[in-house]
């Protein structure tokens, strides 16, 4: 094959782009109408009462840790394995990250690891719904009990949803993001969901330089150059323009699920039983599968993933734990099924551009790899039979 197959594409068309060229055709393109509008086809999507629209994911997260009502609690509970934003936002926002373990079929935050580190300095839980699929929000909500926020980084589960309720209105706040590789994607963007309408009018503010009303907001007033600073704040809207590439996405969102869960399936079926590989749990009816993560063990990861790139299949690895990252090193302990999880994730290709072609390809590189390998490491790596 010439040109690389990539783990993921955004998938923009001529609907985007008739959106962005209405945008610019209005000269408005900052926060605006179309900020409003698409926070507003969220919430009745998601069938929330609060979204606020966000430059990133990374972006929702700081602002609504840097939100909580501070009471000296100082640390937040999180899977180490997850994307660095997760951690960043949790160090810029001022809280100790408490690396916790996942589940080793689902990849989620391990609920009794949760238990175990669960204390009277624990501000808040901050599950990550890993490749769409979500963590165990019940137990969470148990351990939590009443006075442990949870706020959930759903950047890869925007559309999944949870016992048929959306991913979106469970917890304290639930933050997506819409960066260029995600279910939808505004090029670059991200949003909070929340039920908590005084936790919404703090986002709101503050998500601005804490002023009163933005721009937009102040345009048909008398005085539209006056403005308060309420609070303190930063600079993590949406605008306009992302928006309204949002805004189309999120009319293709139905397809580009079926399309992800047809290839999702497609790989479980045809790689089913080959040696050395281990299913990550899917449950492809309630959630939209953002990654297709799959567990090559005995060592064998990374020669797969060099032989398919050999092959121009160009796959991910998510991810690098953040307990071992040197930035995080302050807050490291052992986290044994991660640093296992770590050596054997592989992410395919997934997403809606892939064709039919591209798949078989895919497919057979993989199971000729498999079929032939003959791993050379034993200690302490994990046979894939049986099934752990
Ligand atoms: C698990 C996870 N959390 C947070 C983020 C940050 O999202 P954003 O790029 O929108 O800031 C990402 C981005 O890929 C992610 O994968």
């Amino acid at each position: 094959m010439s040109t690389l197959i990539n783990v993921s594409q955004p998938d923009f068309g001529e609907s985007e782009a008739a959106a962005i060229q209405a945008v610019l055709a209005s000269h408005w393109v900052g926060m605006g109408p179309q900020t409003a509008a698409f926070e507003a086809a969220l919430a009745e999507r998601l069938g929330v009462r609060q979204v606020i629209a966000t430059a990133s994911c990374t972006a929702a997260l700081h602002l609504t840790l840097a939100n909580l009502e501070p009471d000296g609690r100082q640390e937040v509970i999180v899977p180490s394995l997850t994307f660095a934003a997760t951690i960043q936002a949790i160090r810029l926002a001022g809280y100790d990250p408490v690396f916790a373990e996942v589940n080793p079929q689902t990849l989620t935050i391990d609920g009794d690891d949760v238990a175990r580190l669960l204390n009277r300095r624990t501000r808040a839980i901050l599950p990550v719904h890993f490749a769409g699929y979500p963590a165990d929000m019940e137990q969470l909500r148990r351990i939590a009990g009443p006075d442990v926020d949870i706020v959930s980084d759903s950047a890869h589960a925007f559309g999944s949803t949870i016992g048929g309720v959306p991913v979106g209105r469970q917890g304290t706040a639930t933050c997506f993001s819409f960066s260029a590789n995600k279910n939808i994607s505004c090029g670059e963007g991200g949003a909070v969901a929340t039920q908590s309408g005084s936790l919404a009018a703090r986002l709101k503010k503050s998500r601005f330089l804490g002023i009163s009303h933005h721009t937009w907001e102040r345009q048909r007033r008398a005085k539209p150059w006056h403005y308060t600073v309420a609070g303190p704040g930063f600079r993590y809207h949406m605008s306009d323009l992302n928006a309204a590439i949002g805004l189309a996405q999120l009319k293709r969102l139905d397809d580009f699920a079926r399309i992800r869960r047809t290839i999702a399936a497609g790989y479980d079926a045809r790689l089913a039983g080959l040696p050395w590989l281990l299913p990550v749990q899917r449950d492809l009816k309630q959630t939209i599968p953002h990654l297709y993560v799959m567990r090559i063990t005995r060592g064998l990861r990374d020669e797969l993933y060099a032989s398919l790139r050999a092959a121009g299949i160009v796959c991910g690895v998510h991810y690098i734990p953040n307990h071992q990252q040197p930035a995080f090193k302050k807050y490291t302990r052992s986290l044994p099924v991660t640093e296992m999880l770590a050596d054997e994730v592989l992410s395919l290709p997934l997403h809606t551009r892939l064709d039919a072609g591209q798949i078989e390809h895919i497919i057979s590189r993989v199971s000729r790899f498999l079929r032939r390998a003959r791993p050379a490491r034993r200690r302490g790596q994990t046979s894939s039979k049986p099934t752990p």
